[in-house]
């Protein structure tokens, strides 16, 4: 906040606390003044028919209590941030209250947490408890991407099934969750051309095991892969998972829309786009929002979804 946003919140806030205050001591005199100069216009205001109205001071009590409330206002002004910059007596701020509060949690929860450390994560998938936490920790922390359990999610790999990007045994998927993933696939628009794209889209359809539109084209295209792209996903396209390239041998996709076991053209319009303009896939990283006992129970939630 610049100095002087800082100054106008000082004089919004300060000022509208003494005029509330003004505004009480004027209405409170008011009333018994008018009960003294009870002139005409005044009088003929103060009564429609045979309704009247009687101007008597405001009840004490009410006042004291518009007094308490200003009274009030001024101890937590000065209490906690509310004049601009001014940090409060008590230094208050929501973050410190945050940290605070994940630390209580933190202490009361570790204990709970650390006893399955020394615990393999095919033994904790089997044990309801750890896995119903695991679950839990899985819907706070992943489900935003990773759907409620795992599931099918273009762009996103589905966890309930063998095929692994970066790998499935526990400590590739604790490695996974800990330090994040980033998948990049390069664009190769440009280096082939349509047709180029075409041909090896043909290649990595036929691979997968359909049959492409063109099948005149897989020769071309087969070519094309082992010069392009076994680097990555190996010369037979199973892919490798120390880059996280993967298995295009296959039909199960992370980046294409279709789902259908049967070819359509709406496979090789995605196959075509992923070859020619790439990705860039970010898993983040964990290590930094959460303790090891907590990712080791993840690890073994994510293990226990495909196992
Ligand atoms: C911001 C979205 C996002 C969040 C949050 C997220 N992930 Fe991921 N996750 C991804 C993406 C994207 C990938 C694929 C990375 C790639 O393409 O290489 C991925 C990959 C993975 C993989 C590797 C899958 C494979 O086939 O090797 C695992 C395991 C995983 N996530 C588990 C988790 C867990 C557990 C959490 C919660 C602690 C989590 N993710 C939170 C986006 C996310
Ligand atoms: C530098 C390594 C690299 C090269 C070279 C490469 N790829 Fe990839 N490719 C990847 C990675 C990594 C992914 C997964 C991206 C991700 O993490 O989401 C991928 C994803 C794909 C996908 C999407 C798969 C899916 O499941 O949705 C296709 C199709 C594909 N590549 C085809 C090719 C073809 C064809 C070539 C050659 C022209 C090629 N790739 C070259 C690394 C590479």
């Amino acid at each position: 906040m610049s100095e002087f946003w800082s100054l106008w919140v000082v004089l919004c806030v300060l000022g509208s606390l003494f005029a509330c205050l003004g505004l009480i001591a004027w209405a409170s005199r008011r009333a018994s003044d008018d009960l003294v100069e009870d002139n005409s216009l005044q009088a003929s205001l103060k009564s429609w028919g045979d309704v009247r109205a009687y101007d008597a001071p405001v009840p004490p009590e009410w006042l004291y209590l518009f007094y308490l409330g200003i009274f009030f206002a001024a101890v937590y002004f000065s209490l906690y941030p509310a004049l601009g910059k001014f940090p409060g007596a008590l230094l208050w701020t929501s973050e410190r209250q945050y940290s605070q509060a994940v630390g209580q949690y933190q202490i009361r929860y570790a204990a709970k947490y650390s006893q399955y450390l020394t615990r393999t994560l095919p033994e904790l998938a089997k044990d309801p408890v750890a896995r119903k936490t695991g679950q839990r920790l899985f819907m706070t922390y992943c489900s935003n991407c990773h759907q409620t359990a795992g599931q099918d999610r273009e762009h996103y790999p589905k966890l309930t099934d063998r095929d692994w990007l970066w790998g499935g045994n526990p400590d590739q998927i604790e490695a996974t969750i800990t330090n994040g993933r980033t998948g990049i696939m390069p664009a190769w628009g440009a280096v082939l051309g349509e047709q180029g794209v075409a041909e090896t889209a043909s290649y990595v359809i036929s691979l997968a095991g359909y049959v492409p539109t063109d099948p005149g084209k897989i020769a071309a295209g087969k070519e094309k892969f082992a010069l392009y792209c076994a680097f990555c996903h190996a010369a037979d396209g199973r892919g490798d998972q120390r880059q996280g390239s993967p298995n295009l041998a296959d039909k199960t996709w992370t980046h294409i829309a279709s789902r259908d076991v049967l070819y359509n053209p709406r496979l090789e319009a995605g196959v075509r786009a992923a070859i020619a303009n790439g990705f860039t896939n970010l898993m983040p990283s964990h290590w930094n929002m959460l303790d090891r006992a907590q990712i080791h129970l993840l690890a073994a939630y994510v293990y226990s979804l495909s196992n």
